[in-house]
């Protein structure tokens, strides 16, 4: 009787472990989908509207030391592209010194982050 009850359970426990582990890997899947897309550019993003919206406050005053964007402004962003572009955009992605993180664009993906970037860098020659 005490042996059937064990044997019982254990394949009770063996059961949920694989239903677990089937959900577990149905969720990896179900997640992958939504990781890709917020490594892509938002829906009808424009960085040149996200700029004006997020970044132009500070980055076109050089308000507390931030690069300043606009023609002419090359001096502003050639020391800091030294250190590359990718290290660039990281710091507009985690915020650096009195720089904030995703420079307060809280639904800008960290692709739109490096479109912006780039558009900031790009109207800067
Ligand atoms: C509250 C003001 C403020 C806002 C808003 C802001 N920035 Fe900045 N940003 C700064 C300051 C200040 C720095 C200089 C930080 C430093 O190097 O000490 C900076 C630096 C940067 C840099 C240079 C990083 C480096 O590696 O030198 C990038 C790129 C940047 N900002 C992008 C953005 C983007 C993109 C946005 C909008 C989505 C934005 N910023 C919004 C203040 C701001």
């Amino acid at each position: 009787m005490l042996s059937v009850k064990k044997t019982s359970n254990t394949s009770f426990i063996k059961l949920v472990a694989s239903i677990a582990a089937i959900f577990s890997m149905s969720a990896i899947v179900a997640d992958k989908k939504p990781a890709m897309e917020l490594a892509q550019l938002s829906e009808g993003f424009n960085p040149e509207q996200k700029y004006m919206a997020s970044c132009f406050a500070c980055h076109s005053t050089g308000a507390a030391g931030a690069p300043k964007v606009g023609d002419g402004m090359t001096v502003e962003w050639e020391p800091r592209l030294e250190k590359g572009l990718d290290a660039v955009v990281a710091n507009a992605i985690n915020g650096i010194n009195t720089m904030p993180a995703k420079g307060l664009c809280f639904d800008c993906t960290d692709d739109d982050l490096r479109a912006i970037v780039e558009y900031m860098i790009d109207s800067s020659n």
